[in-house]
């Protein structure tokens, strides 16, 4: 059931750090694979609740630069994970009318992740609904060069480039900045997620495992969101 707590002052931008898959496994005695699963299960869910709440933009970090240090099996599950989890998620975009954005390097992975990423993003393209944007082989550094790079090969002078250009040329470009960023898994760091984007975000951390993570959390963040919002009510434009 809906709850009144989402009616007014929702963010229009949430982001999420989906973590504590492998401590959600572990303590259950499964390996850390089948926390994953659990975790992009999970994931759909909470999909489907901001759809029902009229979240217009969400982002989910799925796997960054630096996951590629994990254990080489865990990596493939991760993968595998993906490449079934895009197949299902574009089923229930086209239901929704969501439009899939990819955020991060496509270089590096295989060609078929390469691939069904591209027709992800083809096939829901011309969606109106919510924008989902899945953070997979991202990084917030990695990105902010990766701008440098293509502002040095636009040729672009050097005195023309301000902060409404660099935005331009991130991946999120078009996507207005995070409202509310979300860590689950008791640890209170960004984590390379969203460096430039960040800046005026209001975080919440949360012990709660990601697979763990459900409605009720859902609407403590945007309780959570809302009373920041009104404490700063004075100066934020209505
Ligand atoms: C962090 O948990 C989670 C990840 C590194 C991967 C997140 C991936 C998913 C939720 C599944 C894929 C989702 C989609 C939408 C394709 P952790 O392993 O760091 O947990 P721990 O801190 O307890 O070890």
């Amino acid at each position: 059931m809906m709850s009144s707590v989402h009616l007014n002052r929702l963010p229009q931008h949430v982001a999420i750090i989906m973590d504590g898959n492998g401590r959600w496994a572990k303590r259950r005695g499964l390996p850390r694979l089948a926390g994953h699963k659990q975790g992009a299960t999970n994931a759909q869910r909470v999909v489907e609740i901001f759809t029902e709440y009229g979240i217009s933009y969400l982002t989910l970090y799925a796997f960054s630069t630096e996951n590629w240090n994990r254990p080489q099996a865990e990596v493939n599950g991760l993968l595998q994970l993906l490449e079934k989890k895009l197949d299902e998620g574009v089923k229930l975009a086209q239901e929704k009318g969501i439009k899939i954005r990819h955020l991060g390097k496509l270089d590096g992975l295989s060609p078929e992740i390469q691939h069904r990423i591209k027709q992800a993003l083809e096939l829901t393209q011309n969606n109106t609904g919510m924008t989902i944007s899945l953070a997979f082989n991202y990084g917030g550094r990695d990105e902010i060069v990766e701008v440098m790079r293509r502002l040095i090969l636009s040729g672009i002078p050097a005195q023309k480039i301000d902060e409404s250009i660099v935005s331009q040329y991130l991946y999120t470009a078009g996507i207005p900045d995070p409202d509310l960023i979300i860590r689950t898994g008791g640890e209170s760091r960004l984590s390379n997620f969203l460096t430039w984007q960040a800046a005026y975000a209001e975080i919440y951390f949360t012990p709660v495992l990601w697979p763990d993570f459900d409605r009720r959390e859902i609407d403590k963040a945007l309780i959570f969101y809302r009373q920041r919002q009104r404490r700063f009510g004075s100066v934020a434009p209505e």
